[in-house]
């Protein structure tokens, strides 16, 4: 079998020198270098052999794959709808036949037990009965007609319960949550920036696309007809830092903070004690609005890490899995926000709020988000999936350890990581320098040729209702054979099976 026109990642692995591997190596900052011939204490050379054998066995048993998807797909630009389907560890993606629960199967018959879960779209499982059966019965009704249903109602007060705030708007994507959530924060302070944390990611929401450098901010690199100096709109600061960003809040002129209450984008990081207490206590001395981004935290409970941890955000966004994997969010604000937003609207003459999409609370998606909150997001499948993750963060750590490898593994709630660096990471900067691609890479594919499947920008896991003990147990054995293959000191045959 010829080599795959599309293998581009494997020119990126297939280096065993510091300088060969600087070369052509890029994290979500940009270029990732490496010092030593070694990366998370596994030597570059060793990467690169375990990559390749990983290679060869993917490419024997995904043919169909091979023969459909991996020279990429005619119509799209670069061989995929949308570019992360490229960022797989896979030389090509596989094409999906099916999902049910948490176990995915391809068009080659191979079958993965899913960790990666749409990236936490799916976090509940694919397809949850409840919401399986919502959309079927709302698409013989019409899918979107701009009008509210009966399900709206029942939303509005699931919404409300659930996360303790009273005023709610739907939307289709977290990132549009975010940008109309930023929009009102700006309109009822006045003010004209936002405060993110260094390494946050919270969307495609331009102004929340900035970083430190050498402790200045400045715009991230690699953004795509970006001319703005987003620096005017926004400050940055590093998480877990209070008197940074006291200094920063201290300027006047921060409309709010939009921060996730752990950082999982970038490796992850847990806030240390009394970070969130001193969040909440300087924002509102500032006259600052705080932003509670639970689109990943949710993993924590029921009400997300908010509720769990009695956090008190003026506003809260929840994309993603909110309903069951159809696509739709919500973004919620006290009375006092919606108070402060009704007096800035009055100010205004009538015309577009620059808020709003056609599709965004269509019916189909409010019958699903209805059913995930009644039916699938409930006390008892969270407790199945922090049990389950438990679990699987102790797995890891044994197998860390065995192997006596400076690596760590945390969690919050069903999402688990493991981390190629010693921990804990107090800030983004120190995760970004956590990130080993290449090792990630070669065990992520060690990991599908084992039959699990796991998120593929940094080494996340989530632990679903339908997740089983056996699929943990799966995982946790893929990843020793993975950590063995790396670490032996001859690469046995065997260790590849
Ligand atoms: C914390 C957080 N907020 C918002 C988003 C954006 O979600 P979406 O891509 O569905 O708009 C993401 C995506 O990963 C996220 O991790």
């Amino acid at each position: 079998m010829g080599s795959p026109a599309w293998d581009c990642r494997l020119r990126f692995i297939a280096r065993d020198s510091p300088a060969a591997y600087n070369a052509c190596h890029f994290g979500p900052y940009g270029p990732r270098t490496v010092q030593h011939d070694t990366l998370g204490g596994i030597p570059l050379a060793r990467i690169a052999a375990v990559y390749e054998a990983e290679r060869e066995s993917y490419l024997a048993t995904h043919p169909r794959s091979l023969a459909l998807a991996g020279h990429g797909i005619a119509g799209f630009w670069q061989g995929v709808p949308m570019h992360w389907m490229r960022d797989w560890s896979m030389p090509y993606p596989f094409l999906v036949e099916s999902a049910r629960g948490a176990v995915l199967t391809d068009v080659d018959g191979n079958e993965y037990a899913d960790f990666c879960l749409g990236d936490t779209g799916s976090m509940f499982g694919h397809s949850p009965p409840a919401v399986a059966e919502a959309v079927a019965r709302q698409a013989g009704r019409g899918l979107t007609y701009m009008l509210p249903t009966e399900d709206t109602i029942a939303v509005g007060r699931l919404l409300a319960e659930r996360f303790g705030l009273p005023q709610w708007q739907l939307a289709t994507t977290a990132t549009d949550a975010n940008r109309f959530a930023l929009r009102v924060a700006r309109a009822v302070t006045g003010r004209p920036k936002i405060l993110v944390f260094n390494g946050c990611y919270h969307g495609t929401v331009d102004e929340t696309f900035v970083r430190l450098v050498d402790g200045q901010p400045a715009n991230r690199p690699g953004m795509l007809g970006q001319f703005a100096d987003l620096t005017r709109l926004a400050r940055v600061v590093e998480f877990n830092d209070l008197a940074a960003l006291e200094a920063a809040l201290a300027h006047g002129d921060v409309a709010c903070v939009i921060a996730e209450p752990v950082m999982t984008n970038s490796c992850m990081v847990l806030p240390e004690p009394g970070f969130h207490a001193g969040l909440r206590r300087l924002t509102r001395s500032a006259g600052t609005l705080l932003l509670i981004d639970e689109t990943h935290t949710i993993s924590t409970g029921p009400g997300g890490y908010t509720r769990a941890h009695g956090l008190e955000p003026d506003l809260l966004v929840i994309g993603k899995p909110v309903a069951g994997g159809v696509p739709a969010s919500a973004w919620g604000f006290t009375d006092e926000v919606a108070r402060r937003l009704g007096e800035a609207r009055a100010q205004l003459p009538p015309g577009h709020s620059g808020m709003g999409t056609t599709l965004s609370a269509n019916a189909l998606s409010v019958a699903a988000m209805r059913a995930t909150l009644e039916h699938v997001m409930t006390g008892e499948a969270f407790a199945h999936m922090d049990s389950l993750a438990g679990r699987l963060e102790a797995g890891l750590r044994t197998v860390i350890e065995r192997y006596g490898l400076p690596w760590h593994a945390l969690r919050v709630g069903a999402r688990v990581e493991f981390v190629c660096a010693p921990g804990p990471l107090r800030n983004g900067t120190e995760a970004e320098a956590a990130h080993a691609p290449a090792l990630e890479q070669a065990i992520h594919l060690a990991l599908v040729n084992r039959g699990c499947l796991i998120a593929p920008f940094h080494n996340m896991m989530l632990v679903s209702p339908a997740t089983t003990a056996a699929q943990v147990e799966r995982l946790v054995g893929a990843f020793e054979a993975a950590v063995a293959s790396l670490t032996l000191p001859e690469l046995p045959p065997g260790v590849l099976d």
